[in-house]
């Protein structure tokens, strides 16, 4: 991994449990996958930034693009190369390891907030996508209309005392990722909201999937497993149905922007 950036702590954290993040957790995202991947044309090359285990690149590919990922999390890139042929690479988003204006279509999904700076992360981005091609940023609408957001104040009170929510543009709040986007010379083309909402059959895979949240790892670290599953749980009672099963809420903004 090229240079000392977020990802060196945020490969860890989202790779320890890569294997049951990609089978039970990562589908939440997929309305936003589906309908960013309709908009792919075969033949053309297009790069997931933060791309986890592969799933929009697995889209991508079906369309007939040549695909390229890229994520800071060893485990997570390797389960990608299993699924989709594709040029996967480990590697920080904040210095994208592919020459300027190599793809036609770049995408960002709950990814460039963890950058340590949101433009620069963004200016990467721009870089390596051709004059006239696309660049698409998605990332949970405002906290409050997030269930599986709640979920992360609970569990605040296991994390190590020094820790703290890490400084972070709003990205949340209407208009943020817009501003953020033609800071980094982009030219936004349209925007857009999507529900993501999120299922568990039952507790026990309920527990075993949020766990996989790269946000839970230092909790895990500090005050256990079981610890933190139990809160996790507790504070997922609202979200239960009278079957034991459990539904969450949520919502992804997203805009399509094009680099002139
Ligand atoms: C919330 S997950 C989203 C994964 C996937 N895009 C999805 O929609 O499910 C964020 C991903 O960004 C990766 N990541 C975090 N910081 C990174 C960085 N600085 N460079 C590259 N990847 C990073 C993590 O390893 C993780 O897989």
């Amino acid at each position: 991994m090229r240079g000392s950036t977020t990802a060196e702590v945020h490969g860890p954290r989202w790779g320890a449990r890569a294997e049951a993040r990609a089978e039970l957790y990562a589908h939440m995202s997929m309305p936003v996958w589906e309908l960013v991947a309709r908009t792919v044309r075969a033949g053309s090359a297009v790069l997931d930034i933060g791309c986890g285990s592969g799933e929009f690149c697995r889209l991508a590919a079906a369309r007939g693009a040549a695909v390229s990922g890229l994520d800071a999390a060893e485990a997570m890139v390797a389960i990608a190369r299993r699924v989709v042929p594709g040029d996967f690479r480990v590697g920080a988003m904040e210095s994208l390891p592919w020459e300027d204006e190599t793809f036609d279509l770049v995408t960002g999904f709950n990814a460039f907030h963890m950058a340590a700076d949101f433009g620069v992360a963004l200016a990467e981005a721009r870089r390596v996508t051709r004059v006239g091609g696309t660049v698409v940023l998605s990332n949970w609408t405002e906290v409050h209309r997030n269930d599986v957001l709640v979920l992360g104040k609970a569990v605040r009170p296991l994390q190590p005392p020094e820790w703290a929510p890490r400084p972070s543009p709003p990205v949340g709040e209407p208009g943020v990722l817009e501003s953020l986007a033609v800071e980094a010379g982009l030219t936004v083309d349209s925007t857009g909201e999507i529900d993501v909402p999120w299922e568990a059959p039952d507790r026990r895979t309920l527990v075993r999937a949020l766990l996989t949240a790269g946000s839970y790892y230092l909790a895990i670290e500090h005050s256990g497993e079981a610890a933190v599953a139990e809160t996790l749980a507790e504070a997922s009672e609202p979200f239960r149905r009278p079957d034991g099963s459990y539904r969450f809420e949520n919502s992804y903004r997203y805009v399509v922007t094009t680099r002139r």
